[in-house]
């Protein structure tokens, strides 16, 4: 286990390029792998969860030339029904491959049964929300008696569409469910009750596929003939580049740049939440890359922070962001509240309880709710020693509450970073942070 502290920084500064979109590699990977030609990813992103995805599509029969560390990977795909399932995917703690490929393997033709695994972490986390829909359109998916990992899933047997309503909006299962519908006879439909993450529906549309949309629902007319998802380059992660936003935030002097990172609205609701609170944030839009939306980020210390609420309304958009807003409200005047976010129990960590019980760690005045949190501002932030739980985020927050706080932050298991973003601890340095 690797162990760093984050010592307190005056000012950061300077300019980042995060790394490369994990869902949309994780999607990319895949979408290529059903499609009918041979698709070359510029910039996939170089982390374990989607080092995975790439073994994963090398597991169903694609063809793959590259390794996920060489900057760009070429996937032959074998067709919407032409992969070959394998006996086990490992998909150690990546959950989207977990969920998305369960989709895909249900419209195979018949084959072996996979079971599909992952690490501790994986192994803790819901599955019938995916074996439930997927069973509904006649397919095999049986998870643990806990409904959590080792699922099996038997390919072969006839789909069928149609229209599941997600209690929890989730784009890991919209996706799983809409992957399915490519393969099932009829119309497949979901409906959220708040959108989530649009990347999918965007790279299927992409790649030739009618992707409807009625009644605030999104659906796919099956069997569908096939799949050619075009060439692409994958945007930076706005997820990773809200670790650099926050910390130029925090103590951006004169300022922290990001650039290149993936806008899609799906994904940058924390931007709405700083700019309530009174952040000195700008957004410069850039070009489009990959179908999405993209640009720069420029954040700079400002005034003080203001606590805000946020609402159930609002946790898609922002889902993997949340623990940053307990770090912000800690350093803000007036108690912050995040509601509405139950689904934050069910990820990497629970990161309800984990979130908090870092922020009380490092000095910050913060309470468990069953649906979130609560954090009172006290505008400062003693420091203190915390742990990751293997989780990523949990990581990097500790790092942050470091750079920001009064004496520094110890953070155990720093390693945990390489899921999503294996340079975080690099470019904290390039802007100026020091570790020890
Ligand atoms: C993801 C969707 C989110 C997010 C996860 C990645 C995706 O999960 O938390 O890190 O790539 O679809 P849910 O939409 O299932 O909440």
């Amino acid at each position: 286990m690797t162990t760093v502290t984050f010592r307190p920084a005056d000012a950061v500064a300077g300019t980042v390029a995060v790394p490369p979109d994990k869902s949309i590699t994780h999607r990319a990977i895949l979408l290529a792998a059903l499609s009918d030609r041979r698709v070359v990813i510029d910039k996939p992103l170089q982390s374990d969860d989607t080092g995975a995805t790439l073994a994963a599509a090398r597991a169903l029969g694609a063809g793959v030339e590259g390794g996920i560390g060489d900057g760009r990977v070429v996937v032959t795909g074998r067709g919407v029904r032409g992969l070959v399932p394998p006996p086990v995917i490992d998909c150690m703690n990546a959950g989207t491959l977990m969920r998305l490929v369960a989709g895909i393997l249900v419209g195979q033709r018949p084959g072996e049964v996979t079971v599909l695994d992952g690490d501790d972490s994986l192994r803790r986390r819901p599955m019938r929300r995916i074996a439930d829909p997927l069973v509904a359109m006649g397919a095999a998916v049986t998870p643990t008696g806990e409904g959590t990992p080792p699922v099996a899933v038997r390919p072969g047997l006839p789909l069928h569409g149609m229209v599941h309503e997600l209690p929890v909006a989730s784009a890991q299962v919209k996706s799983c469910v809409l992957l399915a519908g490519l393969n099932a006879e009829g119309e497949t439909w979901v409906r959220e009750p708040v959108p989530s993450r649009d990347h999918t529906e965007r790279m299927l549309r992409a790649s030739g596929v009618d992707v409807m949309e009625r009644d605030g629902m999104v659906g796919i007319a099956g069997p569908v003939a096939g799949l050619a998802l075009p060439d692409l380059g994958v945007p930076g992660d706005f997820s990773s580049a809200a670790f650099a936003i926050v910390a130029g935030v925090l103590r951006g002097d004169p300022a922290v740049t990001v650039t290149g990172v993936n806008l899609n609205p799906g994904r940058t609701g924390l931007l709405a939440v700083l700019a309530r609170m009174g952040a000195d944030v700008v957004v410069h839009p850039g070009p489009d890359v990959a179908g999405e939306p993209s640009g720069d980020v420029v954040a700079r210390r400002g005034g003080i922070l203001q606590a805000t609420e946020v609402t159930g309304d609002e946790v898609p958009s922002m889902v993997d962001e949340l623990p940053l807003v307990g770090l912000l409200g800690a350093l803000a005047a007036g108690t912050t509240v995040v509601r509405g976010a139950q689904e934050l129990r069910v990820k990497e960590s629970d990161r309800i309880r984990t979130v908090v019980e870092l922020l009380r760690a490092v000095g910050a005045d913060a309470e468990e709710r069953d649906d979130g949190f609560a954090v009172r501002g006290q505008m400062s932030l003693p420091g203190g020693e915390v742990h990751s739980h293997g989780d990523h985020r949990l990581a990097m927050l500790g790092a942050l509450a470091g750079i920001a706080s009064q004496s520094g932050v110890t953070v155990h298991g720093m390693e945990a970073a390489a899921v999503s973003y294996p340079t975080f601890t690099d470019d904290m340095h390039g802007l100026g942070a020091v570790t020890a």
